[in-house]
């Protein structure tokens, strides 16, 4: 498996496996653990979680696998996030952000009791916080690595406009920004956060790159265009859709890390299988037009 360099102490396996759906997976302990030894033996060793999924139910049930199987943790790298808060306030839930130092430093030793690590590899502050103070932010990102919880942060969902904002109180520290990108999702080519990557030469990790499976069901014009052209490629290539979408977010020189968002082994080997697909040029092009929502100038 090839691994991403995002900084001299963290490398990832470029193919993540992400957890936010493990409550819907609805495994046993021991399943989990079978599953998560199967990524490993298949080389993808960077596991994705967050303190909102499932509203902290999703880091529990990681950590008792932990905790099940002790020899997985020590095999693999270990990311989470914080900042997206939701309570009953009222009698209505509502949703918030809140990246102050004090949440910060609270979130970071509640998430590592509930995944039962004593460190995160990657610790990522997960959506921009229009309330933010990005020295303050920056102020509790540090004394966790100080204090050897985590070993690197990042962002994730930011603009290039927040990211610089917080790089900056980091002195350049932040190592990814997590992104939503797929076939039918241009938000970071539109905004430049992709350039900005690509020229400070900081990897995103890349979420719902299947669109979270919308693109498989065909029910919207562009989600039906997009995958037509997806089979087509597929078809010269001999593969399926999903592993051209893999090859399609991997061929970009910004060096992005797919998220994979199932449980099912025969995704993950769909998923593998884009390590030796050899995309040509034009091919990247037809994808990046193919849904109509991008127009090449
Ligand atoms: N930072 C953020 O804000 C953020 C947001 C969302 C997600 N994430 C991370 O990114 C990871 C991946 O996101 P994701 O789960 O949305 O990834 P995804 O791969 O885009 O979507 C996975 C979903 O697509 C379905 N699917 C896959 N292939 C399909 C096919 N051929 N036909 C129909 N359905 C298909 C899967 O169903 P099956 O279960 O049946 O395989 C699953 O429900 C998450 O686990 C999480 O770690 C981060």
């Amino acid at each position: 498996m090839k691994m991403v360099k995002l900084s001299d102490r963290l490398s990832l396996s470029v193919l993540v496996q992400g957890f936010w759906r493990l409550k819907s997976w609805e495994m046993t302990t021991k399943e989990l653990t079978d599953y998560m030894n199967l990524c490993i033996e298949k080389g993808v060793t960077s596991f994705d979680t967050a303190e909102i999924y499932s509203d902290t139910l999703c880091e529990k049930l990681m950590g008792e696998a932990f905790e099940q199987d002790k020899t997985i943790r020590n095999k693999i790298q270990l990311i989470s996030k914080t900042g997206i808060f939701a309570e009953e306030i009222n009698g209505r839930r509502f949703g918030y952000y809140n990246t102050s130092y004090d949440r910060i430093l609270q979130s970071c030793k509640e998430s590592l009791q509930r995944l039962k690590t004593d460190y995160l590899d990657l610790y990522l502050i997960h959506r921009e916080d229009p309330c933010f103070d990005p020295w303050e932010t920056a102020r509790a990102l540090k004394e966790l690595k100080k204090e050897g919880l985590v070993k690197e942060v990042g962002v994730s969902n930011f603009d290039p406009f927040k990211f610089d904002a917080l790089n900056k109180a980091m002195g350049g520290e932040l190592v990814t920004n997590q992104i939503e990108w797929n076939p039918i999702c241009f938000e970071h080519f539109n905004s430049g956060m992709m350039d900005y990557l690509t020229v400070n030469k900081i990897h995103p990790m890349i979420w719902s790159p299947l669109a979270g499976g919308k693109l498989f069901k065909g029910e919207e014009e562009h989600c039906k265009k997009a995958l037509e052209k997806l089979k087509e490629i597929a078809g010269r290539h001999g593969e399926e859709a999903e592993t051209i979408i893999y090859a399609w977010l991997m061929y970009h020189p910004v060096g992005a890390l797919p998220l994979l968002g199932s449980n099912k082994p025969k995704r993950l080997e769909l998923a593998l299988k884009a390590l030796d697909v050899k995309l040509k040029h034009y091919e990247w092009y037809e994808i990046y037009t193919a849904s109509g929502q991008q127009v090449l100038r």
